[in-house]
C-alpha cells in the first residue's frame, strides 16, 4: 500500500472513531518505516501508538496496596514506570528479534484471544552480569506501557518456616490482578536445584511452590525470570519458559554502538569508538558504560562538553588492570579446584 493510501486509512478510521482500523493503519505505518530502514522514527512511533492506551503515568501510586512480608511488613515488590525503547539496549539481531515477537504477541493479545490462543508469558533472560537482562526487562515494559514490577527476594525469603512460600503467593496474588512486565531478578537465588543436597527442606518446597504458581498463573502480565547462574537451575524450572533467551558480552560492533550510547548525552564525535571496541575484548555493557561515564565525568570537570579520547583513557587503564586481576583470580580458583580433586 503506498504511503498516500495508508494516511487515508488512518484519517478515515479516525473520522469514523474505529480504534481497531486506527490502530491496523497506524502499525502498517509503523512497518513501511522500518522496512525503509528508518528504524529510529519507527520505534518512535510505536511507542507513540502503544502510549495511547497506556497506563503509565496514570497510576494511582499511593492507592496501589503492595504485597508486603507479613512478618517484617517489608514491600515484596518494587514497582517502577520506564519509557525506554530499542535504542536504550545493544543486543543480537536474534534477541531483539524473537523480544520483539513477544511485545507484538502481547499488543494484538485480543486477537490472538479470539482464536483461543495466548501470547507467550514466561521468559528467562540468563548470562554474565552486566550484560542487559534488567535493561532488557526495563524496554520491554517501556514498549508495552506495562509497569514493571521488581519482586524483591529479599524481602520474600523470610527465616520463619512457611512465611516464604506464603510471601511469595501473595506476589502471585498482586501480579494477577494487573497487567504488568513482571521481573524475579536473580531468581536463582530461589530456583536452586530441588535435588541439590545441600538446599534445606524448605527451599525445595519453596522452589514447588514457586513452579505451581508459574505453571496456573492465567493474569495477563509478562513474567520474566533472570539469573546468571543458568547451571544452578533444575530442568523443572527451565521447561516452565516460552522462550529461553541469552545475553552475552557484546561483540565488537556493539561495543562500539554502546559507547555511543553510553556518551549520548555529549559531543563524541573525536572518539573512534571501534578503536576502543577493539581494546575492550571481554568488555560487558557495565564496562563499557562505567569507561563512558569515567570519561564524561573527566570532560565535564575540565568545563568541556566534548569529550576527547584522553578522557577515555585512565578508564581503558583500569579496565585492563580489573581484567587481569579478575583473569589471575580465576586461574588460581581453578588450580585450587584442581589440587583438591587430586
Ligand atoms: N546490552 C546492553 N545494552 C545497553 N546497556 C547495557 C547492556 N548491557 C549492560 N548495559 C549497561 O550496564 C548496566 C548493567 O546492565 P544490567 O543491569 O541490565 O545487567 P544484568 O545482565 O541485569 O546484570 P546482573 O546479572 O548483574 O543483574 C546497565 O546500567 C546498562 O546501562
Ligand atoms: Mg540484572
Amino acid at each position: 500500500m503506498t504511503q498516500g493510501d495508508l494516511l487515508r486509512r488512518l484519517f478515515r478510521s479516525h473520522a469514523l472513531r474505529d480504534d481497531e482500523q486506527f490502530r491496523l493503519a497506524a502499525e502498517a505505518i509503523v512497518s513501511e518505516e522500518r522496512a525503509k530502514n528508518h528504524r529510529l522514527l519507527a520505534d518512535d512511533l510505536e511507542r507513540l501508538l502503544v502510549g495511547n492506551g497506556s497506563r503509565l503515568g496514570q497510576l494511582p501510586w499511593c492507592g496501589v496496596d503492595l504485597p508486603k512480608d507479613g512478618e517484617r511488613g517489608l514491600p515484596l515488590v518494587d514497582l517502577s514506570e520506564h519509557d525506554d525503547g530499542w535504542d536504550r539496549l545493544v543486543v543480537q539481531s536474534q534477541v531483539r528479534d524473537r523480544l520483539t515477537g513477544v511485545v507484538q504477541e502481547h499488543r494484538r493479545a485480543d486477537v490472538l484471544r479470539a482464536s483461543g490462543l495466548r501470547p507467550r508469558q514466561r521468559l528467562l533472560f540468563y548470562g554474565p552480569p552486566g550484560c542487559g537482562k534488567t535493561v532488557a526487562a526495563r524496554v520491554v515494559s517501556g514498549l508495552l506501557a506495562y509497569p514493571l514490577v521488581t519482586v524483591r527476594f529479599d524481602a520474600i525469603v523470610s527465616s520463619f518456616l512457611g512465611e516464604t512460600a506464603a510471601n511469595l503467593r501473595k506476589v502471585f496474588d498482586f501480579i494477577s490482578r494487573g497487567q504488568w512486565v513482571v521481573l524475579f531478578d536473580e531468581f536463582d537465588a530461589i530456583g536452586k536445584d530441588r535435588d541439590n543436597p545441600l538446599e534445606h527442606g524448605e527451599l525445595k518446597r519453596l522452589v514447588n511452590t514457586l513452579l505451581q504458581l508459574m505453571d496456573s498463573f492465567q493474569g495477563e502480565s509478562l513474567l520474566i525470570a533472570a539469573t546468571n547462574h543458568e547451571g544452578l537451575l533444575d530442568q523443572a524450572v527451565w521447561r516452565r519458559f516460552d522462550e529461553v533467551v541469552e545475553f552475552s558480552p557484546p561483540k565488537q560492533q556493539d561495543r562500539a554502538l554502546m559507547l555511543r550510547l553510553f556518551l549520548r548525552g555529549f559531543d563524541s564525535s573525536a572518539v573512534d569508538t571501534l578503536s576502543v571496541a577493539r581494546k575492550t575484548d571481554r568488555a560487558t555493557g557495565a564496562d563499557l558504560e562505567r569507561i563512558a561515564l569515567a570519561a564524561a565525568r573527566g570532560a565535564v570537570l575540565d568545563g568541556r562538553h566534548a569529550v576527547l579520547p584522553i578522557d577515555l583513557q585512565p578508564a581503558l587503564d583500569e579496565f585492563r588492570i580489573r581484567r587481569r586481576l579478575i583473569g589471575q583470580l580465576m586461574s588460581d580458583a581453578s588450580a585450587d579446584t584442581a589440587s583438591t580433586e587430586v
